[in-house]
């Protein structure tokens, strides 16, 4: 179905003041934004209009229960200058399991789809052109209902907005296996990308970052022995050869970077196994000498290498990042495809265009 999105265009762009060159990051937003409003049942109204505050009553649902889920996806352009999006259809789809946990309203993937493409092909000059940069997009719904007391909001806002954001080189990260805080239990919201998933891991975070480490790897609440993910990424290990990454058992987020690198590897000839990860058995590899690479998998990343991972009180260091093999080829492989620099021979990628609407 074609919606009837109405295009209302900034007055003022504030392309011409951006320094693609010294972008801070997460902090500068592009001229538009997309948003719709679920109303009596119905996501109406759907709009481009030009960046900028809402205004919302402080009994806004979403400011005392917490219905808030969102999403992360990035925009980059071909070599020929077409901006492209990576499976974005997957990112409506996660949506709307998030909604579903949340007990939110779904959005139809073909209205998120077409705000997207609206406001990507709009705003394409924000798409940094430096080579690892991109166009960081953030859809997001929250529960507009001004009411007092905890039950499912009747209405909501569903908004996408965009800030072009540097290239990422991330330096090694070394990571804990926590032992105290959980992030998620079978049961809970740890599949959903919802807002408070992330509120809860910031203590844990901080208390990481004191003894010494950048991130913590999450382990299964209940022995707190099989491996999670870690802050904004999944995590996959190399082991005697074989790449290993947490089953998705309902308490991770399925990543979608995740799921490229198993199809990738896979289609390499690679041996990839999803299942449970038990930390002794990595602790094992190591001891033998088998344990090759650890890296975390994420959109804002892709891939970000760890250089040493703690467990209780033995710290385990990993190869140096040039003594690797799988890790930096699939970054390298995934960032060539987004540039189109390597054909895309899955449709994984596409233009970001805007339906043309009759009569217009
Ligand atoms: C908790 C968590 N795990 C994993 C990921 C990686 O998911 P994706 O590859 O879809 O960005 C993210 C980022 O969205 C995340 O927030």
């Amino acid at each position: 179905m074609k919606y009837n999105i109405k295009v209302t265009k900034t007055q003022e762009s504030r392309l011409s003041s951006m320094d693609f060159n010294n972008i801070p990051f997460g902090k500068v937003f592009s001229d538009h934004m997309f948003v719709t409003e679920y109303v009596d049942g119905e996501w109406k109204n759907p709009r481009i209009e030009p960046y900028g505050p809402i205004t919302m009553n402080p009994a806004a649902m979403v400011f005392h229960y917490g219905q808030a889920i969102f999403e992360g996806m990035k925009a980059s352009k071909y070599k020929d200058g077409t901006p492209m999006l990576l499976r974005p259809e997957l990112h409506a789809e996660r949506l709307n399991k998030s909604a579903d946990r949340l007990c939110m309203p779904n959005i139809p993937e073909d209205l998120f789809l077409q705000g997207l493409h609206t406001l990507i092909e709009l705003d394409q000059g924000w798409i940094p052109p430096q080579a690892g940069s991109a166009l960081y997009i953030r859809p997001f719904m929250i529960a507009t209902d001004e009411f007092i007391g905890v039950g499912a909001s009747q209405s909501y806002k569903f908004i996408i907005m965009t800030g072009p954001v540097g290239p990422y080189y991330p330096k090694p990260i070394r990571l804990i296996a926590e032992q105290k805080y959980v992030r998620a239990i079978n049961g809970g919201t740890g599949e959903a990308k919802a807002a408070g998933n992330y509120a809860g891991s910031l203590l844990p975070a901080k208390v990481a970052k004191e003894k010494g480490f950048d991130q913590v790897m999450w382990m299964d609440g209940h022995e707190f022995r099989y491996i999670q993910e870690v802050g904004t990424m999944n995590i996959f290990f190399v082991i005697d050869g074989k790449v290993i990454t947490p089953a998705a058992d309902g308490a991770i987020l399925k990543g979608i970077t995740r799921k490229c690198i198993i199809e990738l590897l896979e289609e390499k000839g690679y041996d990839v196994e999803v299942r449970p990860l038990d930390i002794h058995e990595v602790v094992e590899a190591y001891e033998n000498g088998k344990l090759e690479e650890i890296f975390g998998a994420g959109t804002a990343v892709v891939v970000a290498h760890i250089s040493e991972l703690g467990y209780k009180d033995k710290v385990m260091t990993l190869p140096a990042v040039e003594d690797r093999k799988i890790g930096p080829m699939i970054k390298k492989e995934i960032d060539n495809l987004r540039v189109g620099e390597i054909e895309d021979t899955r449709g994984w990628f596409v233009p970001a265009k805007a339906p043309a609407m009759a009569g217009a």
